[in-house]
């Protein structure tokens, strides 16, 4: 087992905290963008939809993502989806708010630069499918108990600590993805060794200081690790997120990017006798349901996006071939983890933060 205190380690984790506060701007939003992310984030039954569908008509590249999102044959609309009031009421207000948060959240961080293990337009994909399946998973045949949104949420956050150590620390969090996919070992494994700190908990400690719910940080923190938090709701939360991770990178088998992950029947879920996801027949079932549900949804989501990538981003990731479970490398056994305050200064994310009023 490694520590956080390690030789090789240490100091690194020292730049990590100390660089958090570095200043970048973020890109302009448009009027109506930046009214919406105040409006988003409310419980679902809060959220005005009259004033969400005037906002969305607003910003044109919103009202496409939505119209594009209304007319996927996903929902079987035999009309043409023409106004997002009509989108709204054909398809959901959870799943125009859904799609309307993975769009702001990508259109306000900065940009970044595709390396041999990080892609943005794969990471992006990555997140889009973990939250997309998270928020499929929470059925009542499964006894979830959380929220729509707060899965959604948690699955779209989850690896947010990834795209921080690419964008601060990028020679080093390339070379623990090297040695993760040379090794067959977990990333967030030998990111703690190498670094001192792995994703999972630069994720959790920024949603901290953003102030977003205990339930969503902690999922994020433990989102490798769901086991070894007590019985409760953040283990559940944690659990489904550690799922729909696996499902989404099965997704992403021949992605850049690809790392080993927890294989679908080793996570928490897949190895726990008392729940239903640890029935081979039924969990296959599902697992193909989800990713059927996602190939059929991913299809509207990034035509004309005005990608933040790096200029010399090539061609997007493929989409998924087929549903079909893949198992990596097992799980490994939890890293010791150690707190650190990162909270103050000027930094793009805690102005990101701000602007999503998470506090
Ligand atoms: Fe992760």
């Amino acid at each position: 087992m490694t520590s956080a205190h390690t030789t090789t380690g240490r100091p690194l984790r020292e730049r990590v905290i100390a660089l958090i506060d570095r200043g970048v701007s973020l890109p302009p939003l448009s009027p109506a963008a930046a009214q919406l992310i105040r409006i988003l984030p409310q419980p679902i039954d809060r959220i005005d939809m009259r004033k969400l569908v005037e906002l969305v008509q607003e910003d044109p590249t919103l009202s496409a993502h939505v119209l594009r999102l209304a007319n996927s044959p996903f929902w079987g609309i035999r009309q043409s989806v023409s106004t997002v009031g009509l989108a709204v009421s054909l398809i959901g207000l959870q799943e125009v708010v859904g799609t309307l948060n993975y769009h702001l959240l990508r259109q306000l961080t900065p940009n970044v630069k595709r390396s041999a293990h990080f892609s943005p337009d794969a990471f992006w994909l990555h997140s889009w499918r973990g939250a997309t399946a998270a928020r499929l998973l929470g059925r009542p045949d499964l006894f979830v108990t959380c929220l729509p949104g707060q899965l959604y949420m948690a699955g779209l956050l989850h690896d947010i600590g990834k795209l921080i150590l690419v964008l601060h620390f990028g020679e080093e969090w390339e070379a623990c993805a090297d040695e993760a996919a040379t090794s067959g070992r977990p990333l967030h494994e030998v990111e703690q060794e190498r670094m001192g700190v792995d994703h999972a908990e630069v994720g959790a400690r920024q949603l901290e200081v953003w102030g977003l719910p205990d339930l969503i940080r902690v999922a994020v923190d433990w989102h490798h690790r769901p086991g070894e938090l007590p019985e409760g709701p953040a283990r559940e939360m944690a659990s489904l997120i550690q799922f729909a991770n696996a499902i989404a990178h099965a997704c992403t088998a021949h992605e850049v990017g690809t790392v080993p992950v927890c294989p679908i029947s080793e996570t928490w879920l897949g190895m726990h006798k008392d729940h239903p996801l640890s029935d081979p027949v039924k969990r296959e079932g599902i697992v193909h349901e989800v990713m059927a549900a996602l190939l059929a949804r991913e299809r509207h989501l990034d035509d004309g996006e005005a990608t933040n990538a790096a200029e010399e981003e090539p061609a997007r990731p493929a989409p998924i071939a087929a549903p079909r479970p893949v198992e990596l490398a097992p799980a490994r056994p939890r890293v010791t983890r150690v707190g650190a305050a990162w909270r103050g200064g000027a930094h793009w994310l805690t102005r990101l933060r701000r602007l999503l009023l998470w506090s």
